[in-house]
């Protein structure tokens, strides 16, 4: 069965209650899904999966520095290409309306497109991935289960 690594840094625990929901969309899906905490997480270790998700909550526009910081700590699988292809994908929870969210998506997308990996957008809801405004609500749970269905199929396809 593939399997996919879910990273995610929360404080307060609504990237947290994200995490669990998308976990267990993609599970839904077919795929099997190791849920860790940024700080618990190697970033060498992404080598070992078929996909990667990455969420973080909007501190300042952006990422949180812990899932900066992880993604910088990537660099060691950058020379060889280790990520090239593997599909990945990013979720986020900010404050408010035009807090940032976007850019937290965005900015960890960067990092994931620069490492070569194939990165599932959503033509519905949220277009770089599942967004939530403070706790995740119905409509926000809605979005991740249909994220983690779509990324289970995209894993599920590229790992074939
Ligand atoms: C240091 C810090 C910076 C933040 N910066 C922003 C921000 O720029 N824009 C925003 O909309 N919310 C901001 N927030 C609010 C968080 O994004 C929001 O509360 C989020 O749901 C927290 O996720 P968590 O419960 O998983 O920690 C900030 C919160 C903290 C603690």
């Amino acid at each position: 069965m593939a399997k996919v690594l879910l990273v995610y840094f929360s404080h307060g625990g609504n990237t947290r209650k994200m995490a669990e929901a998308l976990k267990k969309s993609v599970e839904a899906g077919g795929v099997a899904v190791e849920l860790k905490k940024v700080a618990d997480c190697d970033p060498a270790s992404m080598r070992d999966y078929d996909g990667v998700l990455l969420g973080s909550p909007c501190y300042f526009g952006v990422m949180a520095a812990d899932m900066k910081s992880f993604i910088d700590r990537s660099i060691v699988l950058f020379g060889k290409g280790e990520l090239m292809g593997k599909p990945a994908g990013v979720f986020a929870s900010t404050g408010g309306i035009g807090g940032g969210g976007e850019l937290t998506m965005i900015s960890m997308i960067a990092g994931l497109l620069i490492h070569g990996m194939v990165v599932q957008g959503s033509r519905k809801g949220g277009h770089f991935g599942p967004l939530a405004i403070g706790e995740p609500d119905e409509r926000v749970m809605g979005e991740l289960q249909l994220y983690g269905a779509q990324f289970a199929g995209l894993v599920k396809k590229l790992a074939a």
